[in-house]
């Protein structure tokens, strides 16, 4: 029987990847079904019914796209974070979860730049602002996206140094910057804060007011990875009470709409989630997804899987 991979995406790749990720999956003689920009979870539920693989983003994978996906033996989240499938679902249904680490991470890195800048030229608003050049950046991890951040970031002239319990410290001194013993450390003593922990039950909510309060006076925080992990009483508490405090985040908080009408030019928050929402990050993420798909089930190659 002819194997069907289903690309399931309510925030749609770019169609180049859509074609690239077409080629592959039909080259490997297998067919392609495509629900884009879906509104309602029945349409993915009807759709994976009488499929082999699936593709998603951030698009939800839990126990019932499990139960409706009978045939399922691959999930493959393209991108980096798989907080939103349901690893132990997936393992009882024996279905492999892979996730394509870094393939997207440039697009992010990028970001954090742009939401950097947005905060220190004031929005845009003519008004005058700072510059990035020798301000100190601190990462809270440093992975795939941490290490494109520290990269671009050398560019900019900014001191660099990172909290990673999970790399090693002469890896992070290696790359040139400083490694920091503790998150509260970090947290103390950057003017930037970029978060890029990955949402887990530790890091949910992790992003507290006993650590958010550490930060030197005027420094910012800048989010790409989950709005999860803040703890978002807290961040409002920041803003209330440390009017030197800024925030970006290309996963605005539910609390946004308090903080846009109390608290103006402290923040800057895109219009949805749009880190990795470039062509680029699009082709390199979907065409390792369907390229992984083909050798789990040419070769049994698990080289990515999660769970
Ligand atoms: C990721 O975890 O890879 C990023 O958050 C991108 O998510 P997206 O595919 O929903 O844009």
């Amino acid at each position: 029987m002819t194997r069907r991979v289903l690309v399931a995406t309510e925030k749609p790749f770019a169609k180049k990847a859509v074609d690239g990720i077409s080629e592959i999956v039909k080259q490997a003689g297998y067919e392609l079904k495509l629900l884009e920009s879906y509104k309602d979870r029945s349409d993915l539920l009807a759709a994976v019914a009488d499929v082999d693989a699936l593709i998603v983003r951030s698009d939800v994978v839990d126990a019932a796209v499990l139960d409706a996906g009978k045939q399922l033996k691959i999930v493959v989240r393209a991108g980096a974070g798989f907080d939103n499938v349901d690893l132990k679902a997936a393992t009882a249904h024996n279905a492999v979860v892979m996730n394509t680490p870094g393939q997207n991470a440039n697009a992010v890195a990028e970001l954090v730049f742009g939401l950097m800048l947005a905060l220190a030229r004031r929005n845009y608003t003519g008004k005058d602002g700072t510059e990035l050049r020798g301000k100190r950046l601190g990462l809270h991890a440093y992975g795939a996206v941490g290490r494109w951040v520290a990269t671009i970031a050398k560019g900019f002239g900014m001191e660099l140094c990172a909290f990673d319990p999970y790399i090693p410290r002469e890896k992070i001194a290696g790359d040139g910057l400083t490694p920091v013993a503790a998150v509260d450390e970090l947290f103390a003593s950057c003017d930037y804060l970029s978060l890029h922990i990955p949402k887990t039950k530790e890091t949910t909510k992790s992003i507290d007011f006993a650590l958010m309060s550490k930060m030197k006076k005027g420094a910012a925080l800048i989010n790409t990875a989950r709005a999860e992990v803040i703890d978002e009483p807290s961040l409002l508490r920041m803003f209330a009470e440390r009017p030197d405090f800024s925030y970006a985040a290309d996963i605005a908080p539910e609390c946004a709409k308090e903080i846009a009408e109390k608290y103006a030019g402290r923040y800057f928050f895109t219009a949805k989630k749009m880190g990795a929402q470039t062509a680029e990050a699009n082709v390199n993420a979907g065409l390792a997804a369907a390229r992984q798909i083909v050798g789990f089930f040419e070769k049994g190659d698990t080289a990515f899987k999660v769970n």
